[in-house]
C-alpha cells in the first residue's frame, strides 16, 4: 500500500465529510488515536477540537506528557479532568464486564457526550482500526471502541456523524502512517495499551489506593522492559494476598503479576523468556512498593489466557 496516497485520500475525505463545520476527537495517547489526531489536524486545522480525558486510570504522568508532546507538534489538546466521574462509576464493581462497561459508558454517555454537546461539533473522528472491527464481528471482543457496542447510535442520540479514517488499516499500517505524519517515535512505536487502561490490570475493585499500587508497578515494568523488544508488557494487581515478612514482622501483602509477551497481532501470544537477572531485578523493585510482598511472572500463552486480566 502507498501510505502517502492513503494519507492524501483520508485528508481529502475528512475535509469533504466535515464540510465547513466543527469536528471533535478524543486522544488517548495510543497509536490509533494519536494518528487520527494528526490526520484530523492536517485536514481541519483548528476546526478540530481534540480532548484528552483523564479517567484516573492512566499511567504515571501520562495525561500531561501526551498533551505536551502534541503541543510540541503545534496541536493544542484540552486536558479534561474526569477522574471523579470514573472512580465513582467503578465504585464497588468487581465483575470484569461490569468494570469495562462502567469505563466505556462513563466515557461515551457522560464525559465525552457532554464535551461533544458543548463543542457544537457535528462530526467525531474515531481511531477504529480493521482489527477492532474484525474482532467485534467475530465476537472475540465486546470492549473495543465501537459505539454500537454500548448501544449508542451517535446520529440518533447526539446528532453527530462518526468518521473512522483508519478503518481499513491494521496496527502496522497505522504505525506507517504515524511515521509518515511525523509522529514522534515515542508515540508511533508505542506498545499497545488498552482503552480502559489500568482498569484491565486490576482484578477486583478499583480504588485510588489499588490504582496507585498498579501504577507504581507499571512504571517499574515499563522502565525495565522498555528495551526488551517485546510486543507488550504489564503489571497486574490480584485480589489474593500472601503472607510475607517485612522489617521482621509478618505482613499480609499484595501480589503483583508481571506479564511480558511476544505477539504479531495480539490474537495469539506467548510469554517472553526473560533473563533471570532481569526478572529478579523487576521482582526486587516491585516488592519495594508499599504493601506488595510478592511478584509473579506469568508464563501463560494466549490462548487459553487473554493478554489482559480483566
Ligand atoms: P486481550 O486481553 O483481549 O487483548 O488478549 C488483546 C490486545 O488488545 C488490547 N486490549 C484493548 N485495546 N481497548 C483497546 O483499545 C480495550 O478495551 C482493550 N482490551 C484489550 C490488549 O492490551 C492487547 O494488546
Amino acid at each position: 500500500m502507498d501510505y502517502q496516497v492513503f494519507v492524501d485520500e483520508q485528508i481529502a475525505s475528512i475535509r469533504e465529510t466535515v464540510g465547513d463545520g466543527l469536528a471533535i476527537n478524543a486522544l488517548s495517547g495510543g497509536v490509533d488515536s494519536s494518528v487520527v489526531t494528526v490526520l484530523g489536524h492536517r485536514a481541519l486545522g483548528d476546526r478540530l477540537k481534540t480532548v484528552f480525558v483523564d479517567n484516573a486510570l492512566m499511567r504515571e504522568g501520562e495525561p500531561q506528557r501526551i498533551v505536551d508532546i502534541f503541543a510540541g507538534m503545534g496541536i493544542p489538546v484540552e486536558l479534561v479532568d474526569a477522574r471523579a466521574e470514573f472512580l465513582n462509576a467503578l465504585k464497588g464493581l468487581t465483575d470484569p464486564e461490569e468494570k469495562r462497561n462502567a469505563v466505556t459508558s462513563t466515557f461515551y454517555r457522560k464525559v465525552f457526550a457532554d464535551l461533544v454537546r458543548r463543542s457544537g461539533a457535528k462530526s467525531l473522528l474515531h481511531g477504529t482500526i480493521l482489527t477492532d472491527i474484525e474482532e467485534t464481528v467475530a465476537g472475540i471482543k465486546r470492549q473495543h471502541n465501537i459505539l454500537a457496542q454500548v448501544g449508542i447510535d451517535p446520529k440518533e442520540e447526539y446528532g453527530y456523524q462518526v468518521l473512522e479514517p483508519l478503518a481499513t488499516l491494521r496496527k502496522d499500517g497505522v504505525r506507517e502512517v504515524g511515521r509518515l505524519l511525523g509522529l514522534p517515535a515515542e508515540l508511533a512505536e508505542r506498545i499497545p495499551f488498552p482503552g480502559p487502561a489500568l482498569a484491565t490490570r486490576i482484578v477486583g475493585e478499583i480504588t485510588e489506593s489499588r490504582l496507585a499500587t498498579v501504577r507504581a508497578a507499571t512504571t517499574v515494568v515499563e522502565e525495565e522492559l522498555g528495551d526488551s523488544g517485546a510486543f507488550q508488557y504489564m503489571a497486574v494487581l490480584l485480589t489474593d494476598k500472601a503472607t510475607g515478612i517485612r522489617d521482621n514482622r509478618r505482613e499480609f501483602g499484595q501480589i503483583i503479576v508481571v506479564r511480558c509477551i511476544e505477539s504479531v497481532d495480539a490474537r495469539t501470544a506467548t510469554a517472553v523468556e526473560l533473563p533471570w537477572d532481569k526478572l529478579r531485578r523487576i521482582c526486587e523493585r516491585i516488592t519495594s512498593i508499599d504493601g506488595v510482598n510478592r511478584c509473579l511472572y506469568d508464563l501463560t500463552s494466549k490462548p487459553p489466557a487473554t493478554i489482559e486480566y480483566v
